[in-house]
């Protein structure tokens, strides 16, 4: 098969390049945009290699996308190309709205034009909402209402509503996965965990928003990649995976289980404003795709954790070389100086 992997200098998208490397003997192809998210560093180990191309191109320049789409002939179609940050989509909405909505009618028209097999829209559990801090008993299953609460997560809904509308109307073959947090390597740190691992090494503060009581379920991307590349081959057409491991940690919990692990002080820690909008827990039942699909989350938590952490440790220089640039400038914003 060839399959197209979108936003693949990404976190997420890298790691399932590589994992399509490793574990199939398809082709290929990626198509992103390079924007501050996605870096070719992150793809240095598969630029070379034979079963795998890369363009620089944005999914929204439909022309661009039309002819990459005629002259390779994809089998399958694999968005992960996104906007994927909250807080940057509560300061400016618009590129959210356009690469992820905008962006998913475009690759589903031309899936539907170039007769593509299977169309994946990697979504996220955010476009449920959240689930009150006390009620341990809630999980979101793929029947829980989508209830957003950022321009983000409302972005990544209106894309999931018009990737059913478009198999209901088109009859495009399409499958929808909503996957809990990830973490792991290539992620870029401005998100919570690599964000800490920077800055504990650097013995700069950790910004916690609140009381750092907010609940995320952790999810190895590995485990996700695993759970996609299942969904593209065995899922069935039509249908909305959840993807999650059972792996639900408050953010303080997860700061201080960083800053054990690199033996710094917890008095890095600063309490800082918090995140307009913010989603007080999030959790998965995983059952659909466990008794469906026979997946299983492989990695614990602290196991996973530890592993990143080592990573992040042996990558300095990809760190340094992605939060260059565009980034600082981003982070002196937000954070201040
Ligand atoms: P990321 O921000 O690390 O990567 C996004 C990639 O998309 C980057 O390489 C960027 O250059 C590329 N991109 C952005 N706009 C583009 C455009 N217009 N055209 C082409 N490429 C473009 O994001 P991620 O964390 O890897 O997330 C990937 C996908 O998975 C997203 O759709 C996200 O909503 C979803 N998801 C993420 C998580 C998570 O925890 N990170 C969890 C569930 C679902
Ligand atoms: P993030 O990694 O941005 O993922 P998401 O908002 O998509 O879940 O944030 C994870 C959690 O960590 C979220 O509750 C917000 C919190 N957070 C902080 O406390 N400080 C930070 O500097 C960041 C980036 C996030």
């Amino acid at each position: 098969m060839k399959i197209l992997v979108t936003g693949g200098a990404g976190f997420i998208g890298s790691n399932f390049v590589y994992y399509l490397l490793q574990n199939s003997e398809d082709d290929v192809v990626c198509v992103d945009a390079l924007t501050y998210a996605g870096n070719l560093k992150t793809l240095d180990n598969a630029l070379n290699h034979p079963r795998f191309k890369f363009y620089k191109a944005d999914i929204t320049d439909k022309a661009t996308m039309e002819k990459i789409f005629a002259d390779e002939k994809f089998d399958v179609v694999v968005n992960f190309a996104a906007e994927s940050h909250v807080d940057r989509s509560i300061v400016n909405p618009t590129i959210f709205l356009t690469t992820n909505i905008i962006g998913t009618q475009i690759l589903m028209d031309l899936s539907l034009k170039f007769n593509v097999k299977r169309y994946h829209q990697v979504s996220t559990d955010e476009v449920y909402g959240d689930l009150p801090l006390e009620r341990k008993d809630l999980f979101f299953t793929e029947n829980t209402p989508l209830h957003t609460s950022s321009p983000y997560s409302s972005s990544k809904a209106g894309a999931d509503l018009l990737v059913q509308a478009y198999y209901r109307t088109y009859g495009l073959p399409m499958t929808i996965s909503r996957c809990s947090n990830n973490y792991g390597p290539y992620h870029f740190p401005e998100k919570l965990i690599p964000l800490m691992i920077k800055n504990a090494l650097e013995n700069k503060k950790l910004p916690v928003y609140g009381k750092g009581e907010n609940v995320r379920d952790w999810l190895h991307v590995s485990d996700h990649c695993k759970a996609i590349d299942l969904i593209i081959r065995k899922g069935r057409i039509g249908e909305v995976y959840n993807v999650g491991g059972h792996n639900e940690r408050s953010n303080i919990e997860v700061v201080k289980a960083i800053l054990k692990h690199l033996g710094k002080s917890e008095d890095l820690i600063t309490y800082v404003e918090d995140r307009k909008g913010h989603d007080l827990r999030y959790a998965i039942d995983p059952t659909k795709i466990q008794s469906e699909l026979g997946w299983k989350h492989t990695f614990q938590f602290e196991d996973g954790l530890k592993q990143t952490i080592e990573w992040y440790l042996d990558n300095q220089e990809w760190v340094e070389s992605v939060t260059s640039g565009e980034y600082q400038h981003y982070y002196e914003q937000r954070y201040g100086k």
